[in-house]
């Protein structure tokens, strides 16, 4: 970790005003706190445009288990590429619906092919990849 720097930003004072409210709606206490985040986000949302060969990211499935042979395709899927999956949570939401989380490891153009694969596969009802960072180039 290196040390701490303060610079000065120079805006103009309407930007200034919305960013404010902005930090005021996300409940960040600090304007410090809220630019740190979002260099943070475009840090990693440049590694998943370079396509970073270690990245995690979480993929959310909500379909009807009932659904013809759509649990056993979805298990297919996820054994053909077991070695990004680190974990998978499974929850019953009701008499119909399944929620399906899985927490993903590796590279982020497998893991995104992955995701597509399982979000457009017939029958899910919404999908959705959530692309985060192993943490591990970030202060
Ligand atoms: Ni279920």
């Amino acid at each position: 970790m290196g040390q701490i720097i303060r610079f000065g930003v120079s805006l103009d004072s309407d930007l200034l005003v919305k960013f404010d409210h902005l930090c005021k709606e996300k409940n960040y206490t600090t304007r410090s706190e809220a630019i740190r985040d979002l260099i943070r986000n475009a840090l990693v949302g440049r590694d998943w445009a370079e396509g970073k060969e270690e990245l995690a990211g979480t993929v959310s499935l909500v379909y009807d288990h009932h659904h013809s042979e759509l649990a056993q395709r979805l298990t297919e899927i996820q054994h053909e590429a077991h070695d990004l999956i680190v974990s998978v949570l499974h929850v019953h939401l009701d008499h119909h619906n399944c929620l399906e989380v899985l927490v993903l490891k590796g590279d982020a153009r497998r893991i995104k092919e992955l995701a597509d694969r399982l979000i457009s596969t017939r029958g899910v009802k919404h999908g959705n990849l959530g692309l985060t960072t192993t943490g591990q180039d970030l202060v």
